[in-house]
């Protein structure tokens, strides 16, 4: 049984015309950015590079169509190396150009086609949550089942995860938030996912210390304390993803997928309306397994006895970002039973994940409670 591995080489730098020297970023590439992260800091360096920003595919999260168009782009540049410098969405959106192939973006996340990587991907992170850099998930959003697909297979891996904490200094707080609250539930969900192992664990642990100890620091000193704290959580995001690329995430992320997909939450958002009353479940379901060893490691950083930690973990994390009704999201309450439905049917691969795998009853009640 695989216990870990960590296919990328990790690098840091200072600065981004370091790693462009390095790296000999020029001609021959296809740079896949977010739009206000080149202009500040790659664009002045004048690279030959063919560039494209993900702004041009749409809004927001990827879905097939933002994908295809970018296939298309993409194969008519004619490039072989791809650098992708954005949040988890431009590095999702280019991981899949990693693949040969005509096939368009549904037939990849359906796996009806072959999956061959034959290209080399340079994954630069710009916030600080979804780990994409270094894991073997790229998310879309499937026109055809209004949800998300993850598709996680060893193939989409990036070459190079490339850290680079200026690139976050421009980060606006709610994206920094919710990208770092992302991050977290990474760890937590990884910890006790029945996939976890010492290995997995250790990179859980440090990246859910890390996080916490951030956020007391910005409570306590005020959002812009988050400029000095760019490496740690970029750190802790990269931990994180480390973590969850082996161990995996689990009911949080899948229960979050229609909420997001349908009403267009932000991901980190999205999860984070679920993230305590999901370990609330777990607690009620199977409160003697391996959530009794988080709970201590949590009621340790947090200060508090073990059974107050969620009380706990909620109170910090509503002092970071304010959660909302999901029925202020737009949701209906009919639909309280269809996503607990359509979680059911295409997230079976996160639910298998899951500390205590629910039934859709169970989601439904999740659902209902933070409706
Ligand atoms: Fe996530």
């Amino acid at each position: 049984m695989k216990l870990f591995q960590e296919k990328p080489i990790v690098e840091k730098y200072s600065r981004a015309k370091d790693f462009v020297a390095e790296y000999g970023i020029g001609k021959g590439d296809f740079i896949l950015a977010s739009k206000g992260v080149y202009e500040k800091y790659f664009a002045p360096l004048g690279l030959e590079a063919h560039v494209e920003y993900k702004g041009k595919y749409g809004q927001g999260e990827p879905t097939d169509g933002m994908i295809d168009a970018l296939l298309s782009d993409f194969r008519k540049a004619g490039c072989e190396r791809i650098v992708a410098i954005g949040g988890g969405a431009v590095i999702d959106m280019a991981k899949i150009l990693v693949l040969g192939g005509n096939a368009g973006a549904e037939q990849y996340f359906r796996r009806e086609v072959p999956l061959k990587k034959v290209r080399k991907l340079i994954a630069v992170p710009t916030t600080c949550g979804a780990g994409s850099e270094v894991s073997n998930v790229s998310i879309a959003e499937i026109s055809g089942m209004k949800s998300k697909l993850g598709l996680a297979v060893d193939e989409i891996y990036a070459d190079a995860a490339v850290l680079i904490p200026e690139l976050l200094t421009e980060l606006p707080y709610f994206y920094f938030a919710t990208s770092a609250i992302d991050a977290f539930i990474h760890a937590i969900e990884s910890f006790v996912s029945p996939r976890a192992n010492l290995y997995t664990e250790m990179f859980s642990q440090k990246a859910m210390e890390m996080i916490l100890a951030g956020f007391g620091r910005i409570l306590s000193e005020g959002e812009e304390a988050r400029k000095e704290l760019l490496d740690d959580f970029l750190t802790a995001s990269n931990l994180a993803g480390i973590a969850f690329g082996n161990a995996g995430t689990g009911m949080v992320h899948a229960m979050s997928y229609p909420l997001s997909g349908k009403y267009h939450v932000a991901h980190g958002e999205a999860n984070y309306q679920f993230l305590t009353a999901v370990f609330g479940f777990y607690q009620r379901e199977c409160p003697e397994g391996k959530i009794g060893e988080l709970n201590r490691f949590l009621g340790r950083i947090l200060g508090c006895g073990e059974t107050a930690v969620y009380d706990e973990l909620e109170r910090l994390f509503d002092r970071i970002i304010a959660r909302k009704k999901l029925r202020q999201y737009g949701m209906a309450e009919s639909e309280i039973w269809e996503f607990a439905a359509s979680v059911e049917k295409s997230q079976g691969r996160l639910l298998n994940q899951s500390y205590v795998r629910p039934s859709a009853e169970q989601m439904a009640e999740v659902y209902r409670k933070l409706w």
